[in-house]
């Protein structure tokens, strides 16, 4: 037994901010962004939106093409780190939108690895018999987290959500995911404002990021990770048709590409366009390719994504 992606979809909200209108808010350039990161806009979320609104247009927009309707899902997981209250998660606000009714509705915290943590978790649950047809989202609002007064971290960021069905195969499907953490690192990269640490409360919802430091570990530990998804699957370097990365920094995601012997045409990429939506990225990207045709039924695709926690994640998939 598999799961497969049977449909994917995505949203973005409608307002853009540009690097040249950073450069009207902060000490910053075009030029250092783009140079730096590979950044050239990004979406924000409306005032009137939050995380789950993105979620369901996203889920909306995967389940029409699946041609999946609301009530054949039995299980809705959504990764997030950005959520609209602290219960009932996203995971419940999205089934009550799409009329789901009865199924697992959670989501879960892994920052940037989101959706991988998800992904996997939803394919082990339709591996185990538990659930036959998945919406696995990652969804994000980190302008809400983000200090507009920080050049180092405010030009990095946006908004947007990814989606993708899944269902219970004969055929594979996801191959193979493989989830790893790392805590010790937790004040490189971390969102304060939590409800039970008094102390840093007053920091009041910020993303703070040693950025330096964790793109040397980031690119580290991407590089060890696609070693072990080639190994462990007795794949040679070169053989995945696409390589579909979390879109931080286009440099990390070159590191990436080169260990994994994938030329930057077999990458997908929107960093330029999406900027890092966090959790949301990967489904994002995914969507991107699935709808403009590169990415065809058959192809051999790896998702990964590094974030804070430290967390990563991949996922070898037969589309
Ligand atoms: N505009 C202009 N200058 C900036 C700037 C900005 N937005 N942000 C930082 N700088 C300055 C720094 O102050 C520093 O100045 P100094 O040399 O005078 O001290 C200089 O640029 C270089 O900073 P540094 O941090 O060494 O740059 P970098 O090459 O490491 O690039 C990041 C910075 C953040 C782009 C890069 O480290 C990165 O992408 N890190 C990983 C971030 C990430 O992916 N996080 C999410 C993980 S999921």
């Amino acid at each position: 037994m598999y799961s497969r992606i049977i449909g994917t979809g995505a949203y973005l909200p409608e307002k853009v901010l540009t690097n040249f209108d950073l450069e009207k808010m902060v000490d910053t350039t075009d030029e250092w962004i783009r140079t730096r990161t590979g950044i050239e806009r990004r979406h924000i979320v409306g005032d009137d939106e939050t995380t789950s609104d993105l979620a369901y247009r996203a889920a909306v927009a995967a389940l029409d093409s699946a041609g999946t309707r609301p009530a054949d899902i039995d299980l809705v997981l959504v990764g997030t780190t950005t959520p609209d209250l602290i219960f009932p998660n996203v995971g419940c606000l999205l089934q009550e939108r799409l009329g789901i009714r009865g199924g697992p509705a959670f989501s879960l915290e892994a920052a940037c690895s989101g959706f991988l943590y998800a992904l996997s978790v939803a394919d082990q649950m339709i591996r185990g018999g538990q659930v036959v047809r998945a919406l696995v989202v990652g969804a994000e609002s980190m302008s809400r987290i983000i200090d507009w007064t920080d050049r180092e971290t405010c030009v990095l960021f946006g908004d947007g959500a990814g989606a993708v069905v899944l269902e219970a195969s004969d055929e594979p499907g996801v191959m193979y995911t493989s989830l790893g953490a790392d805590g010790r690192y937790r004040d490189l990269l971390y969102a304060s404002g939590g409800v039970s640490d008094r102390v840093r409360q007053a920091e009041a919802g910020t993303l703070k990021m040693k950025g330096n430091e964790v793109f040397k570990v980031a690119v580290k530990t991407l590089e060890s990770m696609v070693d072990a998804v080639l190994e462990s699957n007795r794949l040679d370097k070169g053989a995945i048709d696409w390589l579909i990365p979390h879109q931080a920094n286009i440099r990390i995601i070159k590191a990436t590409a080169k260990r994994l012997q994938v030329p930057m045409e077999r990458v997908v990429l929107t960093v330029a366009e999406h900027g890092n939506t966090s959790a949301a990225s990967v489904p994002l990207a995914l969507d991107v390719a699935v709808r403009d045709g590169r990415i065809k039924r058959g192809d051999l695709l790896l998702l990964e994504a590094f974030g804070g926690g430290f967390t990563w994640g991949a996922a070898l998939v037969r589309y």
